[in-house]
């Protein structure tokens, strides 16, 4: 088995592996890794034939990995460990300090051996949430964009610029901020999906009590179409919104961490971005 990076022309074949997974990604989320860091994606070939991918995104003080997928045939030959050693082996080399993932409780012994630690549960979410205009709610506008960045960098801990922006771009519609008194106390941003609509990332610094009338908000937005977040268990006033408006408990994955003992995050992260996306 050989790694090589991955190019834009992988991408069909990098969808083949998600979809054959039931996973949601869509043509954007490795559009904007590879534009994020074109050398950080890798596809496994054997004989010349592709079979199988991982990719790793250094934040500059901290890295993740994700995307870690085998074609089925090839699976058992410890070819996903050495993929995972491969984007471990990068990021270390980028200078990062620690490694970050969201593992499927199945993989957890793959990463365990590789040295990764469990942190606390990553869940995943899903539900129609009841959609309610709010007046202190508004549409997130690109003037707005360098105050969300800072208060993004604050609550996540490295700049999520492209990402951020990205998504602003291609859904501006499912951008929303909660203001209060003139200050940014929240904001959220969503992506269309196959039949759903996927909330990531949502951040609240302040006035975690009007969390809930955001989300209804961006329900409005939604249409009708069901949403999908992912949500750290540790952050509890989100699970609690999450649950209280509507979303249940569809599956549940596990934040691991590599190269550091203890690791906590803030809990004003209410919907991480993407298990890649912190
Ligand atoms: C995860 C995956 C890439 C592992 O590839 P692999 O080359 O078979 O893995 P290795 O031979 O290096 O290691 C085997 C480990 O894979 C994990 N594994 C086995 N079956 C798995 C499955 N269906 N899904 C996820 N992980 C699995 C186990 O931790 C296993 O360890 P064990 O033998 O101690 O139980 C492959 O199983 C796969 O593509 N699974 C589907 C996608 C997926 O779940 N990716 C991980 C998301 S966090």
């Amino acid at each position: 088995m050989e790694i090589r990076e991955m190019q834009s022309t992988d991408i069909d074949f990098a969808l083949s592996l998600t979809e054959d997974e039931g996973w949601s990604s869509i043509r954007r989320d490795f559009e904007e890794l590879l534009l994020f860091d074109q050398h950080g994606c890798f596809i496994a070939e054997e004989d010349g034939i592709s079979i199988g991918m991982a990719c790793a995104l250094s934040y500059g003080p901290f890295g993740t990995l994700g995307n870690l997928i085998l074609v089925r045939e090839y699976r058992g030959r410890r070819y996903g460990t050495r993929l995972m050693e491969h984007g471990l082996e990068y990021l270390k080399r980028k200078g990062v300090k620690f490694t970050m993932l969201d593992a499927v409780p199945k993989a957890v012994p793959l990463y365990e051996r590789l040295g990764f630690k469990k942190v606390c549960r990553s869940l995943r979410l899903r539900g129609r949430v009841e959609p309610v205009v709010s007046a202190k709610v508004r549409t997130l506008e690109d003037k707005d964009m360098l105050r969300i960045l800072s208060i993004d960098r604050e609550q996540f801990g490295a700049n999520r610029f492209l990402f951020l922006g990205s998504a602003l771009s291609s859904n501006p519609d499912l951008g929303r901020l909660l203001e209060v008194d003139g200050r940014i106390a929240g904001f959220m941003l969503g992506s269309r999906r196959h039949g759903f609509v996927r909330l990531a990332p949502w951040i609240m610094c302040s006035h975690f009590e009007l969390a809930k009338s955001l989300l209804k908000d961006f329900a409005v937005r939604v249409g009708g179409k069901e949403i999908r977040a992912g949500v750290l268990e540790t952050s509890r006033k989100a699970v609690a919104v999450f649950k209280d408006s509507g979303l249940y408990q569809e599956s549940v994955s596990w934040r691991m961490v590599h190269g550091r003992e203890r690791m906590e995050f803030s809990d004003g992260i209410f919907a991480i971005g993407s298990p890649m996306r912190g």
